[in-house]
């Protein structure tokens, strides 16, 4: 007799190879509630599980120094650059030609739900300008509508969301009519999630019957997206050579900055890494360090304490350059290395993740009672064949916003934006009167044009 497979069979049997591979994985409890669920819950869990490679998720502990053979590490090489000693014309006229052939993109890394800030809507919307109340997203993006009128170009942009706040985003956004920025250059894509598991026991957490606990997973998964979903090549195809890519909490970020991008393209580059002077050795940045000569960021939850802290002979610390989230990728370059954007190295980080017990109860944990699994976007980095690391000045490029109080608070980088405005109209011999708060305003500033940034730079 011949027996033709009908569709219960099917499911049957992709529901039992799925059971078996949970089942040597350790993980057949994320089906326990299967009978009860409806075929769109079953339908939605089975493509949660197919999604992930359980064997990869395996845990350390977190907050483990790094194992580094120190005869390997050196400081790297570094250029330094700032906006007022962009006098060398060449320098920025290759940055500018650059823009106006339409060859530079933006990526603005904004996947962060703003936790630590307590806020409820994506960090991009915290209104941070000191004079004007613009948000983090304005302040961004009005500086590539200003690049893109000056040298009379289209520059895209693309958003880089996650599941927590890609609808917020373009909601947002849609209704500021994106700050001026062309239809045809509005681009958003949502990062994809990761599980997360027990901390003690590794099994993976369920949010609710059908559905593991998921999060973001790390700006590294941007990279991946950006090549599935077609955008890279898309603006490639468009011409576009290299990406700008910079963190959605720093509103003092360079972008478009034709110096900058001058010195991309005269070292040939096909990524920079912008850093500035790292302050003490507890200062939460990632460090830049040459490893076996390549530069690579070593984030500060891994570095080794004594090698945060070591110093030269003249007192300084000897790893110093602090990275700043802020780099130009060539497109080249990330085509290239497109394959192995998915065997990034899983980061883990011990979190409050609550969840579902066996009896389908919710669970809200005091304590961190799991590992959450990220990709970092540079530890693609010591994949390029010529990096340039370029240092900028911290008051005028790096002012992140993290927490809500203290160090790296809204207050504080309001306090450090002012401080930049008043230290540059003094250098021009322009004097505002103390308790005067004077903001730069992208669109009514330009990039090249001496007189222009003297005069029209004030809010
Ligand atoms: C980050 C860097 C650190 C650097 C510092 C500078 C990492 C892992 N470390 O630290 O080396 O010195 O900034 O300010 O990035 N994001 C996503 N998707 C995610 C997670 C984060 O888009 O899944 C975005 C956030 O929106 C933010 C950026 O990535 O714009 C950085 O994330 P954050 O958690 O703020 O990193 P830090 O620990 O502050």
């Amino acid at each position: 007799m011949t027996h033709t497979m009908n569709q219960t069979d099917f499911g049957q049997t992709a529901t039992d190879q799925l059971r078996n591979r949970l089942a040597a994985a350790g993980q057949e409890h994320t089906l326990q509630f299967w009978d009860q669920l409806e075929p769109g819950e079953r339908a939605q869990l089975t493509a949660q599980l197919e999604s992930i490679d359980v064997n990869r998720l395996n845990c350390q502990d977190e907050g483990s120094e790094l194992d580094l053979d120190e005869a390997t590490l050196t400081a790297p090489d570094q250029i330094k650059w700032s906006a007022d000693s962009s006098e060398d014309e060449s320098l920025v006229k290759l940055g500018e030609q650059m823009m106006s052939r339409g060859e530079l993109g933006v990526l603005i890394a904004a996947g962060g739900q703003g936790t630590r800030l307590g806020l409820s809507q994506p960090k991009g919307c915290l209104p941070i300008g000191p004079v004007t109340g613009a948000s983090l997203f304005q302040i961004l993006i009005e500086k590539v509508v200003a690049a893109s009128r000056e040298f009379d170009c289209e520059i895209p942009v693309v958003m880089l969301c996650s599941p927590a706040t890609h609808r917020e985003t373009i909601e947002y956004l849609d209704a500021e009519n994106w700050f001026g920025l062309p239809e045809s250059c509005r681009h958003t894509l949502c990062q994809k999630t990761l599980p997360a598991v027990d901390r003690k026991t590794g099994r993976l957490l369920m949010e609710s019957p059908s559905s593991l606990c998921l999060s973001p997973n790390g700006h590294g998964g941007h990279l991946s997206e950006l090549v599935d979903c077609g955008l890279l090549e898309k603006l490639t195809d468009a011409g576009v050579t290299t990406l700008f890519y910079c963190q959605v909490d720093n509103p003092m970020a360079p972008l478009c900055e034709p110096g900058v991008i001058g010195e991309h393209l005269r070292n040939e580059a096909e990524l920079t890494v912008l850093v500035t002077p790292r302050t003490s050795p507890e200062e939460k940045v990632g460090t830049v360090i040459c490893v076996d000569g390549v530069p690579q960021v070593i984030e500060y939850t891994i570095i080794p304490e004594e090698l945060a802290a070591r110093r030269d002979a003249e007192g300084r610390l000897e790893f110093r350059a602090a990275n700043t989230g802020i780099h130009l990728f060539d497109t080249a370059f990330l085509q290239r290395e497109a394959d192995h954007f998915s065997s990034l190295p899983l980061h883990q980080a011990n979190k409050k993740v609550p969840h579902i017990d066996e009896q389908g109860a919710t669970v809200i944990p005091d304590e961190p009672n799991a590992i959450k699994f990220e990709r970092f976007i540079f530890d693609v980095f010591p994949r390029s064949r010529k990096t340039l690391v370029l240092e900028i000045d911290p008051l005028t490029g790096f002012a992140p916003v993290k927490n809500a109080d203290g160090a790296n608070s809204p207050s504080e980088v309001q306090g450090q934006i002012l401080q930049a405005n008043r230290a540059w109209l003094a250098s021009r011999g322009l004097r505002v009167d103390e308790g005067v708060p004077v903001e730069t305003v992208p669109m009514l500033t330009s990039f090249t044009d001496p007189e222009i940034r003297l005069g029209r730079r004030v809010a």
